[in-house]
């Protein structure tokens, strides 16, 4: 069958009409910058964004992956649909006229719609007959139901579309073939009603439920939820898989809180359809609710396009299967939080309740008040590993140590890892301060295979840079950390020295002079890099970030080693706020990494000459290694005392 072609007046009209921005606004998060838009490309994973939009001339363009066209191309790939398909989707969505080359034509077109579309119809088409049966007479229980026992307005009702399956067997199913004509295979297909084991007969798939549609984010009802009003089993019920509806890529209730997500820059994710819903009917407009399932990592990402700052709350029954509800819960996504994809948090509410049921009894602004508390998913591993033990007892203290490097060896971030090294190791020291420093060197030798990642080669004050030092024949003074340890708290300092750069203009010039008169320099390539992009950067007034994350995307330079310093965590704001000390303990062990060197340098040089041939050379060596061993041990207090006011 030939497929008709559309005019090129209305091709035209509909290229006219449909905006890039809007269109590709409803699949990512689009933020301005310049006269263009970026976002996540949704073509290939990224951590930041690639993916740029340019209203003028109606195009996109991915750097990371290359991906580009107009908004029918982007439209065609990402819904992997026909180019007919997709003019036709937007003129209707633009109220544009379709014609065709062939005026006869038109009926065909009619009939050639997908398969999807068509299926989006009988849902449709089922979704307001199970809202009209809510208010007949045998509606009656169900929408008492939802009056009394979950308390809900008529708004709510309305808003989320709740209807009532009623008791027959073939209700529904007349309602659809007998009456609308929708072919009986298209209802089978779209998950609504099943063949009988004999005959050539149909039943209906919900039967005396009542009904709540799933809808996809751009609204359209692809599924339902069951629930039974009596003690029947299944609680819920759910609609099969189908071509529209696919369980674990689906989070009901993202077309209403998508939003809310993008405006309150997180989403909550609740277990329940009546937790999402309780949740909107309180005003809390940024849940969505995983269908029972445990979070797969299709799900949170499509939830977290929505939030810039990746910020997820998960608020799963505590009580249910436990305290580990959550853990499971998290299935795959526990990765993207090690990375620090994802900034997790987990919000247990008291005695175990869901959300529907604490707002039975707490007001909405209790709840915000919880979800403002939350812990981030690593405190609240912690508060887990350390809840009901006694520290100070040999054995509790033992395991909660060895439970805790196995968590700490699993974050990904480096600068992260440090963070929750240094506050694992408070907890550790059982308030006494001045064991802090040795528990951190406990922690980071013991989690060091995972730490010592990187090759790069250790860094320099310029002069020194050029030589090459061996390490081994040289004795290891006392007050020298281990050489792992030392890596990742340089690592640390450097990104701490940057991030307070970027975020705080005021310490800018002492940050500039403290590394000039030290004749400091960035150890780690990608810190290097960042520097060197900085010290270019010639608008000082205007963005920094913003216009160093262009000169990324413009040299299509990984950001993503860097990226984490543009923005500000929670945590990376409490060290901002102690500066000063940061600071300096940042410079303390950036200058530590060269003056080490010099030290074994002199030493070495001391140890190979004979001080009865050259007496005076012996003589100068000794007291260069020796004034850089003082040197280190200021560096050291300098860098410890730091340390502890880090916490
Ligand atoms: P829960 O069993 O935790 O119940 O199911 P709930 O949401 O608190 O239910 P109410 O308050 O008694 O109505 C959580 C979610 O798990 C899925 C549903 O999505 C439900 O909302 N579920 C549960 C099913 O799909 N099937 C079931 O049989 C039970
Ligand atoms: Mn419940």
């Amino acid at each position: 069958m030939q497929i008709p072609r559309l005019h090129p007046d209305t091709i035209e009209e509909v290229k006219q009409r449909a905006d890039i921005v809007d269109v590709v606004s409803e699949h990512v998060l689009l933020r301005k910058r310049g006269k263009d838009f970026v976002g996540l490309c949704p073509f290939h994973d990224e951590k930041s964004p690639s993916f740029t939009v340019s209203q003028t001339k109606q195009m996109y363009y991915c750097f990371g992956c290359q991906a580009g066209g107009n908004a029918i191309k982007f439209l065609m790939d990402l819904e992997k649909r026909s180019f007919t398909e997709v003019v036709l989707d937007l003129a209707r969505r633009a109220g544009v006229r379709v014609q065709t080359l062939e005026p006869e034509q038109r009926q065909e077109l009619q009939r050639q719609l997908s398969l999807r579309e068509q299926l989006y119809e009988v849902l449709a088409s089922a979704a307001q007959f199970y809202q009209h049966t809510l208010r007949q007479s045998q509606g009656q229980r169900a929408i008492e139901y939802l009056r009394s026992n979950r308390r809900l307005g008529e708004e709510t009702i309305q808003q989320f579309g709740l209807g009532y399956a009623p008791a027959g067997w073939e209700t529904l199913y007349r309602y659809l073939v007998e009456d609308k004509h929708y072919p009986v295979q298209l209802v089978e297909k779209a998950g609504l009603i099943k063949p009988r084991k004999e005959g050539n007969s149909y039943y209906d798939v919900f039967r005396d439920r009542l009904m709540i549609p799933i809808r996809d984010v751009q609204g359209r009802v692809i599924g339902f939820g069951g629930r039974t009003l009596t003690d029947e089993q299944p609680k819920y019920l759910n609609s099969p898989e189908t071509e529209l509806f696919s369980k674990g890529k689906t989070l009901f209730a993202l077309d209403q809180a998508k939003g809310g997500i993008s405006q309150q820059d997180q989403a909550v994710v609740v277990e329940g359809y009546f937790d999402a819903i309780a949740l909107h009917a309180a005003g809390i407009n940024n849940a969505v609710a995983s269908l029972g399932t445990a979070l797969s990592l299709d799900q949170v990402k499509l939830v977290l396009r929505y939030t810039e700052s990746k910020q997820l709350v998960l608020n799963f029954d505590a009580d249910k299967a436990g305290t580990n509800a959550a853990e499971r819960a998290i299935g795959e996504i526990a990765d993207l939080a090690y990375k620090g994809e994802v900034q997790l948090k987990i919000l247990n509410l008291p005695d175990g309740k869901d959300a529907d049921e604490y707002l039975h009894t707490h007001t909405p602004e209790d709840y915000q008040q919880l979800l403002a508390n939350a812990p981030l998913w690593l405190d609240w591993q912690i508060q887990k590993i350390t809840k009901d033990r006694d520290l100070k007892q040999a054995t509790d203290f033992q395991q909660v140590t060895q439970q805790i490097v196995k968590l700490l060896k699993n974050i990904a971030n480096s600068d992260t890892r440090n963070y929750y090294v240094s506050y694992c190791a408070e907890i550790l020291s059982l308030g006494d301060t001045r064991l802090i420093p040795l528990r951190v060197e406990n922690l980071l030798t013991q989690i060091a295979p995972a730490a010592a990642t990187y090759s790069k080669p250790l860094p320099t004050k310029r002069e020194w840079s050029s030589r090459s030092y061996s390490q081994s024949p040289v004795p290891t003074g006392e007050g020298f950390a281990n050489a792992k340890g030392d890596r990742s708290l340089l690592e640390l300092a450097e990104a701490l020295l940057l991030r307070i750069y970027l975020h705080c203009p005021e310490q800018r010039q002492a940050i500039m002079v403290a590394l000039d008169e030290r004749d400091l320099e960035f150890s780690l390539s990608h810190h290097r890099f960042l520097w060197r992009q900085i010290l270019e950067s010639t608008d000082e007034q205007v963005d920094l970030i913003s216009s160093l994350q262009d000169r990324y995307l413009e040299l299509s330079e990984d950001i993503g080693l860097v990226s984490h310093l543009f923005h500000l965590n929670e945590k990376s704001k409490k060290e901002i706020l102690r500066t000063p000390q940061v600071i300096q303990a940042a410079i303390a062990c950036m200058e530590r990494v060269f003056r080490e060197k010099r030290y074994r340098h002199f030493l070495e040089l001391w140890q190979e000459t004979d001080p009865d041939v050259a007496p005076e050379r012996w003589q100068s060596y000794y007291q260069a290694f020796y004034a850089e061993k003082l040197r280190l041990q200021e560096l050291d207090r300098q860098r410890q005392f730091s340390l502890t006011d880090l916490l």
